[in-house]
């Protein structure tokens, strides 16, 4: 068999990755716009007076940017040509009219995070009818919607000043559902601004002056509800949910399971993680509530590496393999450089390259690539709001214009680098090569962030022997490499700077899974899996050993199956499947069964006295309760801000109208004492939120 591939001409006919498919992003390249920052496609919306910046002199108050703006770039191909199907876009809710001055400077909700009614839109940015038209126009290129959405809070308010801004004040389509000051239905929280010291304050205080809301009241979670049911309805494709580590988990895991069961699409949340930060908590997030994650170790690190020359190859590989283990859906974390609320990756004098390389690091390693506008352009900026300047060019000649279009049609047709896994194969301080497999599928990425050029010898991969054009065509100076019968590479050079990229691609010679989504669900709804190689006929899919075949598959491609979750036992499942032909896929881990439709329930527990280091946690019957198994009972719970010690609380998404046995019990280290007696029942409502409280 001769396996000579062009890089320029992968071998495959690309799959279908049309906007049909709201699960799967992992072929996807997003582009993170901040709508008000990008083009002025309608001026008749622009605000007035204080809060419009003509010319955007003024980046804290309106610059005009809008849906029209956004549509008019779609419609002449700025994305299509840049190699984008997905774009973020800020929160189209309505947002507070205000003009907010802060020490002498104004401020208005050009950013879109102060909301006051989710369930009208924000007009400075378009009506519904235009929103509509956006989605059409999108998805009529093939490019997904996803909107920013900041169910944690409204907007800035004053506990003791009503009349500073909008005093927090939200409305239900119009109609006004309370304010923060006089709150007497308890629509929000009292307790002040967090310190962020612990997770639990960052919960149930407010984020700076943000008035933040009460989920376990049932009015506030069934707004929640309806407003995303809106936003589903209208037709979007994605959610990025704002704030995640600042409200509580058990709410969010009850919503998504909501959104999953309404009408299911690909949901990330943000948890913003510093410098060198790794938190379990994070990862346990990211496993269990059913929503992915911005992957902020993902972009810490990469920044370390190729910007501020903190870190080096060794740190990144080790990333790599850190969050590769960390996470039990890597594929569906959302990985970036640079945001909205970080200095822009460039910088004003810094070499241009170095962008190049941590772009192509991004859009060749494992994750959802999410780019944030002007990047392509070189635009600079530290801090908010200087890096959230106007669109500066929409020039489709800059070289980190032609990277990207060229490294995002590669992730639409070698799986490798959507599915694959990660293996380093050369290594040093300024040199990394690693490679991307998925079946028989192979890509190869070699960066060289140093100032001289590196001999690589040695070099071991998996592609068949030949000779493999790099797939950017010298554009960051890589050039061809060849490959012996047992994938050892010739020794070549590897230039200053240089980022070469070589990939190889051959039909499936055996059925893989690539991609599930969701990754949680309930009896009853239908599962999106996606690779390679399933065949055309219908097969059996497998949960753990229940196997599905017949009309409980709602379709079988070669390279899509959408299947209805059998009643099964509520729990985590291994996904596999068999092809018509009696061929076996890898297992696909950790896709969730949950008992049933989901209700939020604050479990409080009064008395329970503890030694220093010991905690109290929830256990129950259920598997949302751990299923009496210690390891994954729920806690350690809280016991500062709603309720102090020897109280202890948490919010719990637990089967909705059914009867839980359950106890808690103090752990220290590795002893665990039970609560005595027998076990605690409680039936939980059928909709909304409830609360049960008892003494140890
Ligand atoms: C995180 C957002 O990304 C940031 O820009 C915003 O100000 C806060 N959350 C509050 O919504
Ligand atoms: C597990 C048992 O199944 C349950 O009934 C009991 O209450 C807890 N362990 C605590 O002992
Ligand atoms: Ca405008
Ligand atoms: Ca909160």
């Amino acid at each position: 068999m001769i396996a000579l591939t062009n890089g320029n001409a992968p071998v495959q006919a690309a799959p279908d990755t049309s906007v049909l498919n709201q699960q799967n992003f992992s072929t996807d390249v997003i582009y993170q716009i901040v709508t008000d920052r990008f083009l002025d496609g309608n001026s008749a919306n622009n605000p007035t007076g204080a809060a419009f910046s003509p010319g955007c002199q003024n980046l804290r108050v309106y610059c005009g940017g809008d849906w029209a703006g956004i549509i008019a770039k779609i419609n002449d191909n700025y994305f299509t040509d840049l190699g984008i199907s997905a774009l973020w876009i800020s929160q189209p809710v309505e947002n507070i009219y205000a003009v907010i001055n802060y020490s002498g400077v104004n401020n208005t909700a050009y950013h879109g995070y102060w909301a006051r009614d989710f369930k009208k839109t924000n007009p400075a940015f378009g009506s519904m009818t235009e929103f509509q038209n956006l989605i059409q126009a999108a998805h009529a290129k093939n490019i997904k919607i996803i909107i920013d959405f900041a169910p944690n809070h409204t907007s800035p308010a004053s506990e003791t000043n009503p009349s500073f801004a909008e005093n927090g004040r939200f409305y239900n389509n119009g109609v006004l559902m309370g304010s923060y000051t006089g709150d007497t239905s308890g629509y929000f929280h009292h307790n002040g601004g967090s310190n962020f010291a612990t997770i639990e304050d960052g919960i149930y205080r407010n984020l700076y002056d943000l008035a933040d809301f009460n989920h376990n009241n049932n009015t506030v979670d069934s707004y929640f509800k309806e407003s995303i049911k809106l936003w589903l309805n209208m037709g979007i494709d994605g959610i990025r949910v704002d704030a995640v580590k600042h409200m509580p988990f058990g709410w969010q895991k009850s919503w998504m399971s909501y959104i999953y069961n309404y009408k299911p699409v690909f949901t990330f949340g943000e948890w913003f993680l510093g410098v060198n930060e790794i938190s379990p908590e994070n990862y346990h997030f990211a496993n269990d509530s059913g929503m992915s994650l911005l992957d902020f170790e993902f972009g810490q690190t990469a920044r370390q590496v190729f910007r501020d020359n903190t870190a080096n190859m060794y740190d990144l590989d080790a990333m790599i393999n850190r969050t590769a283990a960390a996470y039990t859906q890597i594929a569906d974390q959302v990985t970036f450089i640079d945001n909205h609320d970080m200095d822009r990756f460039h910088t004003t004098g810094a070499s241009a390259r170095r962008l190049e390389q941590a772009l192509a690091f991004t859009l060749t390693s494992r994750g959802v690539p999410a780019i944030y506008y002007g990047t392509e352009q070189y635009m600079t900026g530290n801090g908010d709001p200087d890096n959230r300047a106007m669109m500066t060019s929409f020039n489709r000649t800059s070289t980190a214009y032609q990277l990207t279009k060229k490294l995002a049609l590669l992730r639409k047709t070698n799986p490798a680098l959507a599915y694959g896994t990660t293996q380093q194969r050369w290594l040093n301080n300024d040199v990394y090569i690693y490679e991307r497999k998925f079946g028989n599928n192979v890509t190869v990425i070699a960066i060289n962030r140093g100032s001289a050029p590196v001999s690589i010898s040695g070099l071991a991969t998996s592609l068949p022997a030949g000779t493999y054009g790099d797939v950017l065509s010298g554009l960051l100076n890589g050039n061809s490499i060849s490959a012996s019968a047992n994938g050892g590479v010739s020794t070549f050079t590897l230039g200053a700077g240089a980022v070469g990229v070589w990939q190889y691609t051959a039909s499936a010679s055996a059925p893989a899974i690539g991609n599930i989504g969701p990754d949680m669900g309930k009896a009853g709804n239908v599962v999106t899996i996606d690779g390679r190689g399933f065949g055309a006929a219908k097969g059996t899919v497998f949960f753990d050993t229940t196997a599905v075949t017949g009309a409980t598959i709602v379709s079988w491609e070669d390279t899509q199956i959408k299947v209805v979750v059998p009643a099964i036992a509520a729990k985590k499942y291994q996904v596999k499947i068999r092809s018509s032909a009696g061929s076996d896929s890898n297992s696909y881990a950790n896709y969730n069964v949950l008992s049933g439709d989901q209700v939020t329930v604050r479990f409080v527990v009064s008395g329970a006295t503890t030694v220093f280091g010991e905690n109290v946690y929830l256990a129950g019957n259920v598997a949302e309760l751990g299923g009496w198994e210690s390891a994954k009972a729920i806690g350690p719970m809280y016991n500062q801000v709603l309720h102090a010690y020897p109280t202890w609380y948490y919010d719990v998404s637990v089967p909705a109208n059914t009867t839980l046995q359950y106890k808690y019990f103090k752990k220290n280290g590795q002893a665990i004492v039970w609560q005595s007696g027998n076990n605690r029942t409680f039936t939980t409502p059928t909709s909304g939120t409830a609360t049960v409280h008892i003494n140890w």
